[in-house]
Formats: C-alpha cells, structure tokens, sequence
C-alpha cells in the first residue's frame, strides 16, 4: 500500500479530542486542501467559514445536536455551498446568475462533499484527526445568521479537525463488503441479504467493544430507524430562506 492508500484506511471519524492548539502551517495546508478540491465546471460553488472563536464554537455546538467534540476540538470549519460570489461577478458583467434550481444546488453538494473529503485526508496525513458534522442542516437559519452568510450561501457540513486524545482511541470503522455495495456490469442482489446480514453482526461485536461511544444497536436496526422518518423536516423552508425556491 502507498502513503496515499494508507491515509485513506486508518482515516476514521473521532469523537475525543485535546484541546492542544493546531498549529498554524497544518491549518494551512487542510485550507489549501480544501481549495484545491475538484468541482464542477472550476466554478467553485463553495466556501470555507474557519472558526476558531470558542463562543461562536460553543453556538455551533448548539446548534449540533450538543456535540460535545464541536467545542472540544480546536478547529470547526463550516463548509458552504456558495452562488454568491459569481452572482456579484456576474452582475459587474452583466450577467444575470440564476442558480435557484436543484441542479445548481446538487452541484454545490458536490464540490462540497469533495472539498470535505480533501480536508480529512490531508488532516489525516499531518496527524490530525476530524469528523463531519452533518447536525448543522438542522440550524441553517441561525448559522447563516451567525456567520453573515449572504442569499445563496448555504451552510452544508460542518468539520471538526484537531488531535485525537490518545486515551480514547477508536479503530476505523467496519464497512459493508463488496457483494453488498460493489457490482460488476449490472447491479446484483444475489448475496446482498445474507452479506447484510453478515455485517450486522460484525457490527454489533464493533461497536459493543469500540472505545468511547458503545451501542447495541446493529447496522440495519440503526440506519433503518434513521430513514423511517425526515430527521430534518424545517429543510426546505430554510432552503427558501436562503434563496433556494428551487424553481422548475
Ligand atoms: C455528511 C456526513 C454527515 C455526518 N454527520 C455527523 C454528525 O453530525 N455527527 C457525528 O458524530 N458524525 C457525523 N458523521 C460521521 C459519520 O458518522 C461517519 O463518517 C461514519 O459513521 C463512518 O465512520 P468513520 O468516519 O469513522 O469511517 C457524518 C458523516 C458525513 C459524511
């Protein structure tokens, strides 16, 4: 395995970390990381919030669902879907940008997802440690707010980045095998009941052993649960809010 394939397996989701400052050329190098993340058309439909202030944490931290590692760790960047700045440009070309539709918006989830992903796996490679925080969707409204984000600015995911505590360490975290998620030519469900199944038991044993945060909840018990319902039904109303009536 090369150092790149290697980042990306030990890469894992921590929930414990120091308070230990991170240091201003690793900040760096994750923020570059993050600007120079592929995206549709080099338009760059994003942008990056960096929030060190620890009240302003401690609010996004609220607006999370608690987590409690959102103001733990010293770093939390907010990830925003961003049509601002080319309609500014747009307009000074007389350009009129219309990107109240769903696939303009899909488009920034794109590039935001890819930007984040760009950030762990540099975070990783310099021995820092994140995880995303997808909670914010929930308070879009107060964080626009809170971070001045302009009509067509959208907040999309939050990422907490510093040094794990090293008496709360976890192993990465099991993945569905390939017969359940990887098909060759068509798609196939011959052994994706029995490779679920599988899995669900592997687990339950993870989990049950698993530093920190235990559950007994298995796989499909916990992501089945989770789709029963909308999580996040003020959505589309904070969607419009932001500009996003997502015209036909
Ligand atoms: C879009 C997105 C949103 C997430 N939101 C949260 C969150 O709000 N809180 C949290 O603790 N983990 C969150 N996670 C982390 C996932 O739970 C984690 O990536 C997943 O369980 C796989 O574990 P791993 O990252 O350790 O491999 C999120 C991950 C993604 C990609």
């Amino acid at each position: 395995m090369n150092h790149v394939l290697e980042t990306i397996s030990n890469r894992h989701s921590v929930r414990h970390y120091l308070p230990t400052p991170v240091e201003a050329e690793r900040l760096q190098a994750v923020i570059e990381a993050y600007r120079l993340a592929p995206n549709s058309i080099n338009g760059q439909q994003t942008s990056l919030v960096v929030i060190q202030d620890e009240q302003r944490k401690a609010k996004m931290m609220e607006w999370a669902w608690g987590q409690p590692y959102i103001g733990q760790a010293p770093v939390f960047f907010v990830i925003c879907l961003d049509y601002h700045r080319i309609d500014l440009a747009g307009q000074a070309h007389g350009i009129d940008v219309q990107p109240d539709n769903l696939d303009a918006l899909v488009t920034g989830f794109f590039d935001g997802g890819l930007a984040l992903q760009n950030m762990m796996i540099a975070a990783e490679s310099l021995g820092l440690s994140t995880v995303t925080i997808g909670a914010i969707r929930g308070h879009i409204d107060e964080i626009r707010q809170e971070l001045g984000l302009p009509q067509h600015v959208l907040p999309l995911v939050g990422l907490v980045m510093g040094y794990a505590d090293p008496n709360t360490l976890v192993t990465p975290k099991p993945r569905l095998p390939q017969e359940a998620t990887v098909f060759f030519e068509t798609y196939d469900e011959t052994s994706l009941v029995k490779a679920v199944q599988d899995f669900d038991t592997e687990i339950l044993a993870y989990n049950a052993n698993r530093a920190g945060q235990k559950s007994t909840a298995g796989w499909v018990e916990k992501t089945a649960s989770f789709y029963s319902k909308n999580v996040n039904p003020k959505f589309v109303a904070q969607l419009k809010n932001a500009g996003f009536e997502l015209k036909e």
